[in-house]
């Protein structure tokens, strides 16, 4: 159908926008090119996974193929049985064994704007495995062997994804915290981890200033004497303290290191990361991931999704941190797969000046980019003139993740960033699924602005009701999974009870996701939000029950409850509701002051956007919390519904009579 870029079409419903034309030939080609093919190659992936997954995993290098490709007993999945493999190798090793060592691998761009220009950094294929061998040799004199859970706390440095490498090199999972989480949070992790060792950075460069990085883990080592090594990567120049015997300088470590380093022989099914994520209780998961099937789902949605081609004509940078699962699968693993420079950017998007991304752009001839709703919007509200500046020409993809995008976001995204001639593809998928479930193909798939359209290959995906049948078009209900896929969580860290009960409990011998969503009658999925007490807030998922014991964690607080609420820029905010103990005041220095706590107890990101206080808390005659009344509040809508359940009417009046704050 027609392409329209003006502004009137943008407030109509049902723009369907076809690829581009040229868009295959501006790529030098496509690896899905149209819908019949994309029909066909999905209905053979459903009715035959173990082909289908057979034959991806056969592109990458097995010093041990597999004996069987899935062995499935629902919650459990096995993939690549008895194949043994290592992903730094596939990653690294493979590349220069086909003979790409001298091409560049990883471009790094620092931050700070010194007199000629940032600091960049390029590694080849050749660089990183020298890197990566080093300081897994480092690790490895430091005690770290196979199964140790490794912490990494790091800004976004390329040592960042060596120190993942090196991990994955010697078989040592990687538990990667995002540098916004608190001391606290770090202490939580590295308990429920059981780590014995943390990689730091001395700070990390963010909008002109540092993240005290070094002093957090210090703090946090007064919360847990798990810790027997901080290794410290100095970024910064900050003053730190170190301490004799437990801290060590990388470059010590890595001074007289070998980069020889043989890669372990890994089980297909050994832990390759944990990485921590919010859920409906307050204490956050430790998602498992193991090798062969990541490895082999991040590899063939890379170059599907993104019609990566081998090379170096692409260059392609997804936004993201690597503190989460869109950096490990999409910064890391699948793009470097795909023998596709990868770019990695070290500080925020407006620093020195809101056009820094489209400068990176510009002077990388960056092909792919890969970010986030929240960030759009914060772009729109910046003014299409920092974009206007740069020569963006060499965009092919643009990519989204990580909440829905509001129709608007996304035709601005298209129209102003994509010049009109660039697919979006609009990637749903989890921290627990390990790669993109649901997504365009950019060459083949018609794409509407707000849907993440059709499955990927391999993934039968469905909107079902609480007994698993499938509803109607347009009709909401849960999105379930229905068979196992390669990438898919093997488990919750230590916690077996919990993973039966979060995924697999909700619709019998389906994986649930926590989101609700419809289908329109072209099959298109359209998300609808999370189902369970998950916040989605620019884009980084919160437990609101997580928030709440921070709150209540603070000496005033008697009592709280977190919802969600509609925020212009971050799609979701943080609305708190707490009540305070006699001696209290509600007033604007406790409100900064709770603020403060919470960044302290998970970090600033969870920081709430609004704090009412009140005598008591809406609740339900059996004591619940309402939620949902409290959402009506904090969004400032009428509150609506069924209330004849609510205790005491007086506290609604109570609470809506409040000023903001
Ligand atoms: C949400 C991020 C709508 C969803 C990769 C999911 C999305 C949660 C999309 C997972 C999308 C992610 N459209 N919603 N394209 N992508 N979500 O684990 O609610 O940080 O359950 O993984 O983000 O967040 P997580």
């Amino acid at each position: 159908m027609s392409d329209h870029t003006d502004i009137e079409s943008v407030l109509k419903e049902d723009r369907i926008f076809d690829p581009p034309a040229d868009f295959a030939e501006r790529c030098g080609g496509a690896w899905v090119d149209s819908m019949e093919m994309y029909r066909e190659l999905h209905r053979e992936s459903i009715e035959k996974p173990e082909e289908f997954w057979g034959a991806v995993a056969n592109e990458l290098d097995w010093f041990k193929p597999w004996d069987t490709v899935l062995e499935w007993d629902c919650p459990d999945a096995r993939w690549f049985v008895g194949g043994k493999l290592n992903a730094c190798h596939n990653c690294v090793d493979r590349l220069i064994d086909l003979g790409h060592g001298d091409e560049t691998a990883i471009i790094w761009e620092g931050e700070p704007m010194l007199a000629d220009g940032p600091e960049v950094r390029q590694l080849t294929y050749r660089d990183l495995k020298d890197e990566v061998s080093r300081f897994a040799n480092a690790l490895k004199a430091l005690g770290v062997s196979r199964g140790d859970i490794v912490t990494i706390y790091m800004g976004m440095v390329p040592e960042l994804t060596i120190a993942v490498l090196a991990c994955a090199r010697i078989g040592a999972p990687h538990s990667v915290i995002f540098g916004g989480f608190s001391s606290q949070a770090i202490a939580d992790r590295v308990d429920d981890a059981d780590s014995g060792i943390i990689i730091t950075c001395d700070g990390a460069w963010r909008r002109g200033s540092t993240v005290p990085l070094k002093d957090n883990v210090d703090q946090a080592m007064e919360m847990t004497d798990r810790i027997k090594h901080v290794v410290v990567l100095k970024r910064c120049d900050n003053d730190i303290t170190m301490h004799e015997g437990r801290d060590h300088w990388w470059h010590d470590l890595v001074e007289d290191a070998s980069d020889e380093c043989a890669c372990e022989e890994m089980d297909s099914e050994d832990m390759l990361f944990l990485l921590y994520t919010s859920g409906s209780t307050g204490k956050p998961k430790g998602i498992v991931h193991t090798t062969g099937g990541y490895l082999v789902h991040t590899f063939l949605t890379s170059r599907y999704t993104f019609n990566l081609r081998p090379g170096n004509d692409h260059v392609y940078w997804c936004t993201a941190d690597v503190g989460w699962i869109t950096g490990h699968s999409y910064i890391i693993y699948g793009i470097l797969q795909n023998h596709v420079p990868t770019l990695m950017y070290e500080g925020a998007p407006n620093h020195p000046e809101p056009n820094r991304f489209w400068d990176i752009c510009e002077r990388h001839k960056v092909t792919h980019f890969y970010t986030a709703p929240t960030a759009i919007r914060a772009f729109m509200k910046w003014g299409e003139e920092h974009p206007r500046r740069h020569d963006l020409s060499k965009l092919l993809v643009l990519g989204t993740v990580g909440e829905p995008i509001n129709p608007e976001a996304w035709m601005w995204y298209r129209r102003v960033i994509g010049h009109g001639r660039c697919p979006i593809v609009d990637t749903w998928w989890q921290t627990e699924t390990g790669g993109h479930m649901l997504t365009p193909m950019p060459a083949a798939t018609p794409t509407v602005p707000g849907s993440c359209t059709l499955p990927f290959f391999g993934i039968d995906a469905a909107v079902v009701d609480e007994d698993g049948g499938e509803q109607p078009a347009d009709t909401g209900g849960l999105l379930v999974i229905r068979k196992p896929w390669p990438s898919m969580l093997r488990g919750i860290h230590g916690d077996r009870q919990r993973f039966i009960d979060t995924y697999f409990s909700r619709v019998e011998g389906m994986y649930f996701a926590g989101d609700s969503a419809r289908r329109d009658d072209h099959g298109y999925f359209w998300i609808m939000g999370r189902m369970d007490d998950v916040i989605n807030v620019s884009g980084h998922r919160l437990g609101t029950m997580e928030v709440e014991s921070a709150i209540v964690s603070h000496d005033a607080v008697v009592e709280a409850a977190v919802v969600g609420m509609p925020h212009e820029i971050k799609g979701t905010g943080i609305a708190a509701f707490c009540s305070l103990g006699p001696d209290w005041k509600p007033d604007e220095a406790l409100r900064k002051s709770l603020r403060e706590h919470v960044a302290k107890e998970i970090g600033a990101i969870a920081k709430p956007d609004m704090i009412r206080f009140t005598d008591s808390l809406p609740k339900t005659r059996s004591g619940k919390i309402m939620r949902r009344l409290l959402r009506d509040i904090a969004a400032g809508r009428e509150v609506a519904g069924d209330m004849t359940t609510l205790e005491d009417f007086s506290v609604l009046a109570n609470l809506r009579s409040q000023d903001e704050g």
